[in-house]
């Protein structure tokens, strides 16, 4: 069969890598794809935007693909999962309706609230004036967020009145019309991301991310500059409560309101001083930089796994099985990241990484004229996997040092919370 790939990050590169270890994945198309599907074989990619909705359906017409897997959540926000279903194309990531899960703050606590998942308290202002005053009520840090895609961008913690109410302008002179403000809260923060066919749920190993620019985990907020997976604080008996308490009774929320969910559900959680999960948000896609330490993990054949969803027979598969050990990914961005940055810097030194036995899984990048070039903030992320984290982490940075291009940065500190 053949899989099309949408998006161009280290995540849509983990999942094409990924589909092509199965015998029964013959090709993969990524839309746009980036420098490393576009030089890895039996995968190839054509220059369409994710927005393109018109192009993808011809390009997964013309191609006879079995499946489009939705990386980003953009597309999936915009309804292309319901315009491709149109044309009896499979898709693998919710419709227009189910995104707003991500998509809409306000929407998202509401499902939460009517369900009594466990989630941050807080309230929801359409005017700059009433979400100011409240804010002087409320004691501080507190959370401002954005009820809608901001690329990232859309949440502030802020450590005084004075922060909180900046960012209340800030959002609404940018257009967004309604803002969450939340409650701050404290803890360890876990992704789970569970993939589900409408009817049944099944997660994924837990994972973490690293959000910050700077070791230690400070600086400003990006993309994700690392992740780990499995995370111990999660154990089994805590995997069996979230199935319990957060994944079967969103899926019931979303089928109350006559969602038909076909995806990635990713809950990003905190976990307490008690160990109790708390919902800080949901995801309707796989995470990234988290998918590229998952994946290597993964050994049941994920093409299974993403038709099941889509064709709503997960309960019939096996149980999703995992190799022993741990996975972790070090993200290299470009100087500057997450603010300007170079683009066009040669990379060299990704085979070196790969002879020592890591997966390097490229995002911002680009192959011109034979050249594997940078052409993004988040550049590349480098997985090791071993038989405990602290080697797959000492085994990453080992690969990631043989990689070159000026003005490379990445944290030297992934996984330090659990080392
Ligand atoms: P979100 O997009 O809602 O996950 O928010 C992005 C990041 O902001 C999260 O990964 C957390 O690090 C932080 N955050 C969001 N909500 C809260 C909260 N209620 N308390 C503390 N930190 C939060
Ligand atoms: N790693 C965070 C995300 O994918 O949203």
């Amino acid at each position: 069969m053949k899989v099309l790939v949408v998006g161009n990050g280290g995540r849509e590169h983990a999942l094409a890598w990924k589909l092509l270890q199965s015998q029964n994945v013959e090709q993969v198309i990524c839309t746009p794809g980036n420098g490393g599907t576009a030089t890895m074989p039996r995968c190839q990619n054509f220059p369409l935007s994710v927005e393109d909705f018109e192009g993808i359906k011809q390009c997964a017409l013309a191609n006879n693909v079995s499946l489009v897997v939705v990386g980003p959540e953009l597309p999936l926000a915009q309804g292309i999962t319901d315009y491709l279903q149109q044309y009896k194309i499979r898709v693998f990531g919710p419709t227009k309706e189910g995104a707003q899960i991500e998509s809409s703050k306000h929407w998202a606590k509401n499902l939460m609230q009517s369900a009594g998942i466990p989630t941050a308290a807080f309230a929801v202002f359409t005017e700059v004036d009433k979400a100011k005053a409240y804010i002087k009520t409320q004691k501080v840090p507190i959370v401002v967020k954005a009820d809608g895609l901001a690329a990232g961008k859309g949440v502030t913690v802020a450590a005084t009145v004075e922060e909180a109410q900046a960012a209340i302008d800030s959002l609404f002179d940018n257009g967004f019309s309604t803002v969450v403000i939340e409650e701050f809260l404290t803890g360890q923060e876990v992704s789970v991301l569970a993939i589900t066919d409408g009817l049944t749920i099944r997660a994924l190993l837990p994972a973490a991310d690293h959000k910050r620019i700077g070791e230690g985990d400070t600086g400003e907020n990006t993309g994700g500059m690392g992740a780990y997976a499995p995370v111990p604080i999660v154990t089994t008996e805590l995997m069996a409560r979230l199935e319990i308490e957060i994944l079967q009774p969103t899926l019931e929320a979303l089928q109350q309101r006559g969602i038909d969910y076909r995806g990635v559900l990713y809950a990003g959680l905190m976990i307490n001083s008690v160990g109790d999960p708390i919902v800080l948000e949901f995801n309707c896609r796989f995470g990234d930089p988290e998918t590229q330490a998952i994946l290597p993990l993964l050994e049941s054949p994920l093409e299974q796994l993403l038709l099941a969803c889509s064709d709503q027979q997960l309960e019939q598969l096996p149980a999703i099985t995992w190799k022993p050990g741990a996975a972790a990914c070090v993200v290299a961005a470009s100087k500057g990241y997450p603010g300007a940055y170079e683009k066009g810097k040669v990379i060299s030194g990704i085979e070196q990484a790969e002879t020592l036995g890591a997966s390097v899984f490229q995002a911002g990048t680009q192959f011109k004229q034979q050249q594997l070039l940078t052409d993004g903030g988040r550049v590349l992320g480098v997985t090791a996997t071993d038989e405990s984290l602290q080697k797959a982490v000492a085994e990453a940075y080992k690969a990631i040092n043989c990689i070159q291009f000026e003005g490379i940065y990445y944290r030297t500190d992934i996984g330090h919370r659990l080392i």
